[in-house]
């Protein structure tokens, strides 16, 4: 039950996030995806992170419902961060970068198939 109601979240925050966010919000989430976390993070479909220990960015959305990774974005990634710097999102830069990871995911479940 605890488990349904968590996947109901996903998916109302999931669905939410493309009712509202753009394909422009997308493309200034992958920028700065690319720009902050590329360094370590693989940030596409495919590619194994630089950092090793760093996952890739296309598992967030499974991992955590994504509103959680909000107030982390809000609060600043402390998170088990030690080679990694604290960043703080305003939260124009958060809904452009949860667009982007939500992309991520879609576009993943669509092409492995
Ligand atoms: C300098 C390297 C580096 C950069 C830059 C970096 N990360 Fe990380 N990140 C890591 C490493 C290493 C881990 C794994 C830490 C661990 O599991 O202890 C990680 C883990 C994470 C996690 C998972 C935390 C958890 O609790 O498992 C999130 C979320 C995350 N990073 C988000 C980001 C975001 C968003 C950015 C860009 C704004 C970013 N990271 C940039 C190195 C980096």
């Amino acid at each position: 039950m605890k488990q349904l109601i968590k996947m109901t979240t996903l998916l109302l925050t999931l669905s939410l996030a493309s009712s509202i966010t753009t394909a422009s919000s997308i493309d200034k989430g992958r920028t700065l995806a690319k720009e902050l976390c590329s360094k370590c993070h693989s940030i596409d479909k495919k590619s194994q992170s630089t950092n090793k220990a760093a996952p890739p960015f296309r598992i967030f959305s499974e991992k955590w419902p994504l509103e959680s990774l909000e107030e982390a974005l809000a609060e600043g990634i402390v998170v088990g961060h030690n080679d990694m710097p604290v960043f703080k999102f305003n939260p124009e830069q958060i809904t452009d970068f949860l667009a982007f990871l939500s992309s991520l995911k879609i576009k993943d479940v669509s092409e492995e198939k």
